[in-house]
């Protein structure tokens, strides 16, 4: 089972769960590309027939069939036996068989951080034409009742949208306005693989209703209607409001209790192209190794968007470590987290005065001060105080804890923290304390008041608890503390590259604030809300970056309805940044520690610029075919991705020269030349001159080093030489090249493995 999360999920999400029951029937999704019929109930007679001929039975193979897709490309899902699957994979129509996977589901001020309002105030025609944009979030589902979804001020739904308002459980037509335009919800898969949803004993909506929150939350941070005056417990306080307030949102519920089946993603990829959207917004993905392109539901639906010029944006995981970054593909725009300029900050104020900084989210201030313990001074009978140091369950003597504040370790980095905070409130104790390393990533809440606390204050801590022979805390109220330096950087959490599985394309592409982001909630979803209901909520996570990213190339389509997917994502990723507001390169959490384009690729969002580029790199699916040729693709596998039978072209292009607006070259062996072509956006004519920023151990030139424009849309194409003169052991060197007309900055970010000279 694969999985994706959603949040720093280590606090939120972490449900076990068994496979529910198939234990002979596997859910497999069976993939035929694109197809000719003239309607859905066409495929959907075809597929029967197709499925009767090794079900035996026509009812056998209609009962098995869960999802038809009829629309961008032809396929279904199915509960099937490996036998079956096996027959099916053997019909000549059918492209591939793949077993569904499951994944996991990985505010204001962010936009303000970002510079938008300056904006609208700039380019308010602009800002305006973001109502013609519809951005599809595949999800959760929403909380349509949510102040951020109001629909004042906005005209008509688009004439191009064809999706539906799908009524179900609690959500009727009126739940769908100007804004919410389209609901659909999609549960054969979850049901397929987990079973039924009422044995998962949490709230859920047989509907687009989100009973989880994360949708809603994603939802509103796109292309929320503005709200003043919101926060969370006076945490955070300002105006609400996406990134795009006047886009439209059509709503794609696929993901349920965290996890989401390949199967129904797939199907819900399927309707929004169909729908008509111009952004897919999946805050998902699979748990690390990212599977091949193949074989990957992301991967393929996503590409058949991206031939369809609709962008999709993605998360990159959750996952900590170098390698783990999910969502590679080229044609996906994958998105780390990182920052902002605020902190929420919960002091932890010892008997002697002195002040610890913590972090969480924590709505009331401890009125006295209680002794504190370490859980390993507070072991049960039996239990090695390094073990009770962890605060499991049953590991906590009780009488040592009740009443007290309970300082608690990690085991791992993944431990979950969520369970320890029970055992504590199930001992009687009365608050807690976590060292953590991430303690700053996420904001943490619970029933009980809490901080987490990091290392170097740990130290503080224990020096005060060994001074004393009764020593006392207590936990404060949660302060917002605004600006702060530096700002941004990595969160601890975020996926880091390369990219396994193409590894000349540098992944993540892009960071954008995913850290303590405020965006509107579930009222119904407490669990990880410290069992208070709430219309706004605060929660960390690239699912947080995505829609920023999401919002962000809203902004650009609007700008620029024509573009394609590729030149919308060059906007985005030649104009970031990779400074933070002291002028220094991004440094990442928790101990400022160096970073590269593996953690944020081309750097971190700046859409005042990301709307006039200046240049752009474009490619086409074409190119992407090219480029998989290039990286060893057989027709089998173009088949399977394409739905088309392709052969690759004879022409020796290389992985490093797909037109990306990122250079990489994973394994540079002599002397070579990476190929690029840019297209202009201007008025009038414009000289582009090259700066390099060379990767340590290589000898760089551009031939030509400057461009000559005459008029908007003018093609000029150029080299980029590498002459290695040493090697780089197996590990990445990085530099840059930037184009400039003294106005506007066109980077790419350049990573190297210098195998020989
Ligand atoms: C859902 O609908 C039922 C039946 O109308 C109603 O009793 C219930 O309160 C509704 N729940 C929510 C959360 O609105
Ligand atoms: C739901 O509750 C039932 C009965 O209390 C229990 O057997 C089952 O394990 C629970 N399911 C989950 C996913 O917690
Ligand atoms: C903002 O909200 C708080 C509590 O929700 C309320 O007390 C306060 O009056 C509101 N302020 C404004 C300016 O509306
Ligand atoms: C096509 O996809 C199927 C299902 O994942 C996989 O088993 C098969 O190996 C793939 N074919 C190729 C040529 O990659
Ligand atoms: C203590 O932890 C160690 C290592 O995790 C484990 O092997 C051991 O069984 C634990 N001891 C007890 C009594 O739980
Ligand atoms: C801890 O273990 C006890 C039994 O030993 C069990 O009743 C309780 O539910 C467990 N608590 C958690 C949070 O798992
Ligand atoms: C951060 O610094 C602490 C103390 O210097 C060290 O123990 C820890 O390993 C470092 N963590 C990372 C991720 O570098
Ligand atoms: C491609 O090259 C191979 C071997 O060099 C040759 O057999 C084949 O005919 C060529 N195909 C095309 C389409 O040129
Ligand atoms: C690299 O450039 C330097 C200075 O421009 C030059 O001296 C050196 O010979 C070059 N090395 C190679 C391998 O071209």
């Amino acid at each position: 089972m694969k999985v994706v999360k959603l949040f720093a999920v280590i606090w939120l999400f972490t449900f076990t769960l068994t496979n529910g029951g198939a234990s002979k029937r596997k859910l497999y999704i069976v993939y035929m590309g694109d197809h000719s019929f003239q309607d859905s109930e066409s495929v959907i007679a075809a597929n029967h027939e197709m499925l009767t001929s090794v079900m035996g039975s026509y009812k056998g193979a209609k009962d098995a069939v869960l999802h038809h897709y009829t629309k961008s490309f032809r396929g279904f899902s199915a509960m099937l036996t490996s036998d079956q699957a096996k027959q099916l994979a053997e019909s000549d129509s059918v492209i591939s068989v793949f077993e569904s996977k499951t994944y996991r589901k990985h505010t204001t001020h962010s936009w303000e951080f970002l510079g938008i309002n300056n904006l609208e105030k700039y380019h308010q025609p602009l800002m305006d034409s973001t109502s013609n944009v519809i951005v599809g979030v595949i999800d959760s589902g929403v909380w349509p009742e949510s102040k951020s979804f109001n629909d004042y001020g906005l005209g008509p739904v688009p004439v191009k949208f064809k999706g539906v308002c799908l009524t179900g459980e609690n959500f009727t037509l009126s739940n769908c306005n100007r804004k919410i335009i389209g609901a659909r919800f999609y549960y054969k898969g979850f049901l397929a693989e987990y079973g039924p949803l009422e044995s998962f004993n949490h709230t859920f909506f047989l509907s687009a209703r989100d009973g989880d929150g994360h949708g809603t939350h994603t939802a509103s941070t796109i292309a929320g209607s503005v709200v003043p005056n919101v926060s969370v417990y006076g945490i955070g306080k300002g105006t609400a409001r996406g990134g795009a307030p006047g886009a439209r949102l059509a709503i794609y519920k696929a993901c349920w209790f965290n996890f989401c089946s390949d199967a129904d993603i797939l199907s819900a990829i399927d309707d929004a192209i169909d729908d008509g959207v111009d952004i897919i917004s999946m805050s998902l993905g699979p748990d690390p190794p990212q599977p091949i392109y193949f074989s990957d539901s992301i991967s393929i639906g996503s590409f058949h968007a991206f031939q369809k010029a609709v962008v999709v944006s993605a998360s990159a995981g959750n996952s900590f470590f170098p390698k783990t970054a999910c969502n590679v593909a080229p044609w996906i725009l994958t998105v780390a987290a990182s920052t902002m300029d605020r902190e929420i900050q919960t002091n932890i104020y010892l008997g002697n005065s002195q002040v610890i900084k913590g972090f969480s989210v924590n709505p009331t201030e401890m009125e006295s001060f209680h002794g504190i313990v370490a859980g390993s001074a507070a072991a049960a009978p039996g239990i090695p105080p390094r073990n009770a140091s962890y605060c499991k369950n049953n590991t906590l003597d009780p009488a040592l804890i009740k009443g007290k504040l309970v300082v608690c370790t990690l085991e791992e980095i993944r431990d979950d923290r969520r369970a320890k905070a029970i055992t504590v409130k199930q001992g009687g104790g009365v608050g807690f304390i976590f060292v953590d390393p991430l303690a700053r990533d996420i904001g943490a809440q619970f029933e009980l008041p809490l901080a987490l606390i990091s290392l170097e204050e740990a130290e503080k801590l224990q020096a005060y608890m060994a001074s004393e022979k009764y020593p006392v805390a207590r936990i404060s109220k949660t302060m917002t503390i605004l600006p702060t330096k530096p700002a941004p950087e990595m969160a601890m959490f975020s996926s880091v590259g390369p990219n396994i599985i193409t590894p000349d394309i540098i992944k993540p592409d892009i960071t954008a604030p995913g850290v303590n982001v405020l965006a509107a909630w579930s009222p119904l979803s407490t669990d990880y809300t410290g069992g208070r209901s709430i219309d706004y909520n605060i929660i960390s996570g690239t699912s947080m970056s995505c829609p920023h990213v999401s919002a962000l190339a809203a902004i650009v389509k609007s700008g620029h309805p024509s573009w394609s997917p590729a030149a919308i994502k060059s906007a985005i990723m030649t104009t970031a940044t990779i400074q933070d507001n002291t002028r220094s390169i991004i440094t990442r959490h928790p101990n400022g520690s160096q970073t590269s384009p593996f953690d944020y690729g081309s750097g971190h969002i700046n859409p005042a610029a990301a709307i006039d580029p200046g240049l752009v790199y474009d490619f086409d699916a074409s190119d992407i075919i090219d480029f998989l040729c290039s990286t060893g693709a057989s027709p089998a596998q173009l088949k399977n991705l394409t739905g088309e039978t392709m052969y690759c072209k004879n022409a020796s292009t290389s992985p490093y020269d797909l037109n990306y607006p990122s250079i990489g070259v994973s394994s540079l062996i002599g002397s070579i030349s990476v190929h690029r072509t840019v297209t202009y956006y201007g008025e009038g004519p414009a000289v582009y001159k090259a700066e390099l920023d060379y990767p340590a151990g290589v000898n760089v030139s551009v031939t030509p080093n400057e461009l000559r424009f005459k008029k908007m849309g003018d093609k000029m194409s150029f080299r980029i030489n590498f002459t290695p003169y040493k090697t780089s052991s197996g590990e990445y060197v990085f530099g840059a090249l930037t184009w400039t007309d003294g106005v506007h900055v066109v980077r790419s970010p350049i990573s190297l493995n210098i195998v020989s000279l």
